[in-house]
């Protein structure tokens, strides 16, 4: 039976599995593999990223808006809907591979609502150059 999502190594695990499915991407990989320079603090920093999301606390402080709206400015808004959708996918697989209950289905929705506001905000974003 596969466990449920109910602490930190949890989320730890979870992130560390998802990155190494979006590294190998023919799709997606690029954009991670040329920017993030320093992987395991950035795995601890997702780590903290999808715990505070989960069971609350102030582990993560940072503007993934901003991030995301710099990445897309430095790949030459070549993010679509099509990145996002990949993304997406790998993070269902990967929760439903390891994972099942409740913070399953909290993880899905929370990170496809996300999803969305990122995208619309990269697109105004665009608006301004
Ligand atoms: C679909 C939902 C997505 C979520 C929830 C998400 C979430 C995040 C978060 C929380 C960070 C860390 C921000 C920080 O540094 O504080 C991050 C970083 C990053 N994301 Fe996303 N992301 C998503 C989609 C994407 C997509 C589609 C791409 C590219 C195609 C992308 C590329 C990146 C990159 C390259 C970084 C590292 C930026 C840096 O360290 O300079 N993300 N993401």
């Amino acid at each position: 039976m596969k466990k449920t999502i109910e602490n930190r190594d949890d989320v730890n695990l979870l992130v560390r599995s998802f990155y190494a499915k979006v590294r190998a991407d023919k799709e997606i990989g690029f954009f991670f593999n040329e920017t993030i320079q320093d992987w395991e603090g950035h795995l601890e920093k997702l780590t903290d990223f999808w715990e505070t999301n989960l069971f609350g606390g102030k582990k993560y402080k940072g503007n993934p808006i901003a991030v995301h709206n710099e990445v897309d400015e430095r790949f030459g808004h070549r993010i679509s809907p099509n990145e996002f959708g990949i993304w997406l996918n790998l993070w269902f697989e990967t929760l439903d591979e390891l994972f099942e209950g409740e913070n399953v289905a909290i993880l899905k929705r929370r990170a496809r609502k996300m999803g969305t506001f990122l995208y619309m905000n990269i697109f105004e974003n665009r608006r301004k150059e």
